[in-house]
């Protein structure tokens, strides 16, 4: 399926490496001018000369999702740079193991203020430079969202917290004909949320192992359903939350206990 996206504006918050990178690259390929922002700006501006490479314009921004003004500023250039915003992908994350007993309420908050209220703060911020109607914004998720997942309180309640947003902000935009999603990946080889959660072969092995289709996903796995999202053949979907993650929702919640020991050994 070849998608054309050529001129659009795409906005991709959380876009400087692994899965929310390689979704601003599908959509550059299709002929998208994309925007990126992320907390590192040495990163950031490598990822948008890579996009860039690719023959669309890019535009990267330093802007860390927890703080309001500095979103605020880069959603105003992108707008003055390319235009209202047509997509917007939203996927800004941190993940660590650790049991509850094992997290400060500090530990516990940043990850919910990273992908919770970042979310919130993305999507709000992003709202007045929206394309009315037209506009799709795809949230990128995680199974913790509806699996209960030792050693992922934090990465449960705020994804959680993310699918619910979708679901109540495709009510209350969806008469201004803007259209909000989740994405639900599954593990995808060669990003740092597996590395963090797949630590060594082993464990890497037995995750893929559990996956139904019986392999790890693949970073393109995931681009091609945000393109699908975001075009019109997504253009009756919306508050949705979709799995593109070989049937790993359906298995239960897995156990971390070996990719915790791991990482903790790595650590000291
Ligand atoms: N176990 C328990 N607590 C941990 C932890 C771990 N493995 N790693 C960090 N924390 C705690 C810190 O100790 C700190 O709590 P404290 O102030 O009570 O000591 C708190 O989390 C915040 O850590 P800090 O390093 O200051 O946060 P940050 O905002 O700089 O970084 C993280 C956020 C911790 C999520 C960091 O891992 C990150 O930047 N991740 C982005 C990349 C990523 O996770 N990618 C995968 C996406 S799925
Ligand atoms: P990643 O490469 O670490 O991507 C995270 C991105 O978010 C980076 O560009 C990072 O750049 C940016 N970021 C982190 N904190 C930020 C903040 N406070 N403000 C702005 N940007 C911030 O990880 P990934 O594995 O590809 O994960 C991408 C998304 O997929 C996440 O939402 C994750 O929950 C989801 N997911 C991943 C998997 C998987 O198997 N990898 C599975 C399920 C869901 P900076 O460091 O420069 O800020």
């Amino acid at each position: 399926m070849a998608f054309d996206f050529s001129s659009r504006h795409v906005f991709v918050a959380g876009g400087s490496s692994g899965i929310n990178f390689g979704i601003a690259q599908a959509f550059a390929c299709a002929g998208a001018n994309v925007s990126l922002i992320s907390r590192s700006a040495d990163k950031v501006a490598a990822a948008a000369a890579q996009i860039q490479s690719l023959g669309v314009q890019a535009l990267g921004m330093a802007a860390d999702v927890r703080q309001p003004e500095a979103l605020q500023g880069a959603f105003a250039a992108a707008a003055e740079r390319f235009g209202p915003i047509d997509v917007l992908v939203s996927g800004a994350a941190g993940n660590f193991l650790a049991r509850a007993l094992d997290m400060s309420p500090n530990a516990f908050k940043t990850v919910v203020d990273i992908d919770l209220l970042g979310s919130f703060n993305v999507a709000r911020l992003a709202h007045p430079h929206l394309r009315k109607p037209g506009a799709s914004i795809v949230q990128i998720s995680a199974g913790q969202s509806f699996t209960p997942t030792p050693y992922q309180a934090h990465v449960c309640a705020a994804k959680a917290g993310v699918d619910m947003l979708t679901r109540v902000l495709a009510q209350e935009w969806g008469a201004e004909g803007i259209r909000i999603n989740s994405i639900v990946p599954g593990p995808i080889a060669d990003t740092e949320g597996l590395k963090r959660l797949a630590p060594t072969d082993g464990t890497l092995d037995a995750m893929a192992q559990r996956v139904p289709l019986k392999r790890l996903g693949r970073i393109e796995d995931i681009a091609r359903m945000a393109m699908v999202l975001a075009s019109d053949w997504g253009s009756y979907v919306t508050g949705a939350v979709i799995p593109v993650d070989g049937g790993l929702a359906l298995t239960g919640p897995r156990d971390f206990t070996a990719a915790a020991e791991a990482s903790r050994q790595a650590r000291v």
